[in-house]
């Protein structure tokens, strides 16, 4: 921390620090700025904040670049499993032969859910969200293991708390479907690998047992790779705040989902289809739907477009658009949202608006046509997105602990009235 940053208020300089990362990137160490000149930063939606350190997850938006501990996405989406990916976010390196072993024996040991945890299915209607589910279940079960609510137990503890959360939120997501259309729960089978367990909690009958055709395990792998980190986006900053008061990762985590759970977040991957399939039920050109996201008297939005950092494509869209193709086909299926999906990219490739304002499909435009391709229902493409985030999820909140990071607490400019004086009821 050599270089200086000056700024100068009302004639007066201050001097304050420049911290570079690793890849080059600047920022200013404005935490004294208050106590030194009496201002604040006024940035909403944290555009240009730094809320902290991190070695986990490093993007370049301007080039499209996506890495996991300093592994390219793409290589990563190639090459390695989910369980392998969750590893190597968790602890830095990817796992040695015996590590994977036992990681992957640890994640099939904490699959099951406690019985008296189970029967709290039972209270929810048959139309409760599962992404509410999802988030009342993870803080459930703390109640289950208060020996691992001490926030500062680190080493097995630690290890025990991170592969019961990976392993039970997926038994969690699956239930939660089963509970909705109706059918009885399946156990996880611990001979299967983490996806194959996954789709057959979801989709396995009491005589006929699901087993999940290679393609869909692989590209169910590969949507779950994708999703494992993204560092400080809207559900893990949740997480970070969370934590930061030291609320334990149970609780944490379960606000992480909440925060997914809207549109303009992991909500989007449901909305993209919703929007694909109002476009062809409605027969209207896409110049119809264009315009309105256009104009802006209309809060309509081309769902699936856009993105905070990556402004000029999104890398994981462009793995997804590669493999939904190859997933159809091998599938032997027919889409014709994926049609309709195309040719809307293809439309706003060459509209001013689009590329004027860097817009172009993120992940989410892809993954709800190749979750449908697989199988997946509408109402769990959120719960996928969950599923996928767990990794980076905890290991924010592992970072944020190591590094003692303060609790989080923004400030404000007050724009409301100033002080007045209080009326008398029968007086106003
Ligand atoms: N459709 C139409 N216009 C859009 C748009 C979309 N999907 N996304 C952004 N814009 C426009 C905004 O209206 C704004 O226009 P203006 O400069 O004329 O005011 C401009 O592009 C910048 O957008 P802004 O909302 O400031 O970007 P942001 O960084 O705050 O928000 C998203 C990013 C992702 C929330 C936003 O692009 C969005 O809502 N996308 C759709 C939802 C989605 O796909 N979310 C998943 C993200 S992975």
């Amino acid at each position: 921390m050599t270089e200086k940053a000056t700024l100068t208020i009302e004639g007066r300089s201050y001097d304050f620090d420049v911290f570079i990362g690793s890849e080059n990137e600047k920022s200013i160490d404005i935490k004294d700025l208050r106590s030194k000149t009496g201002y604040i930063t006024m940035d909403p939606g944290y555009g240009s904040t730094g809320s902290c350190r991190s070695s986990i997850t490093y993007i370049d938006g301007a080039k499209g670049i996506l890495r996991y501990r300093g592994y390219p996405i793409e290589e990563i989406a190639s090459k390695a499993t989910f369980v392998e990916t969750a590893y190597l976010i968790l602890y830095g390196e990817l796992p040695k032969p015996d590590e994977f072993k036992e990681f992957s024996t640890c994640l099939r040991e904490h699959a099951p859910i406690h019985t008296n945890l189970e029967h709290h299915f039972s209270g929810f209607p048959k139309s409760a969200p599962p992404m509410a589910i999802l988030s009342a279940m993870l803080n459930l079960i703390s109640c289950f293991h208060p020996e691992l609510l001490d926030i500062h137990s680190e080493g097995p503890e630690f290890d025990k708390t991170a592969a019961l959360l990976l392993s039970k939120v997926q038994t969690i997501a699956a239930l939660a479907y089963r509970n909705a259309v109706g059918k009885p729960f399946n156990h996880p089978n611990p001979h299967l690998s983490y996806c194959a367990n996954f789709l057959h909690m979801m989709f396995s009958d009491p005589y006929q047992e699901y087993v999940a055709p290679p393609v869909v395990e692989k590209a169910l792998n590969l949507f779950l790779v994708l999703h494992a980190d993204h560092e400080q986006n809207c559900s893990t900053s949740t997480v970070r705040v969370v934590g930061s008061s030291r609320a334990n990762l149970f609780s944490s985590v379960a606000a992480g989902v909440c925060a997914l759970w809207g549109p303009l977040h992991g909500g989007a991957n449901t909305a993209v289809i919703n929007m694909l399939e109002d476009i062809k039920k409605s027969g209207r050109p896409l110049s119809y739907y264009i315009d309105k996201a256009k104009d802006k008297k209309d809060p309509y939005k081309l769902m699936g477009f856009g993105h905070r950092i990556y402004k000029n494509f999104d890398p994981r869209s462009i793995i997804l658009k590669k493999q939904v193709h190859d997933v159809l086909q091998e599938l032997n299926l027919k889409d014709s949202l994926l049609q309709i999906a195309l040719e809307l990219e293809e439309a706003t490739l060459s509209d001013d608006y689009f590329i004027s304002r860097n817009l172009y499909p993120n992940v989410d435009f892809y993954s709800g046509i190749f979750l449908r391709a697989i199988g997946i229902p509408l109402n769990m493409y959120t719960v996928m997105f969950a599923i996928g985030r767990m990794p980076g999820w905890i290991s924010n909140w592992q970072e944020l602990l190591e590094h003692k990071q303060r609790i989080s607490r923004p400030r404000q400019i007050y724009t409301g009235s100033i002080e007045r004086q209080y009326i008398p009821l029968e007086e106003r």
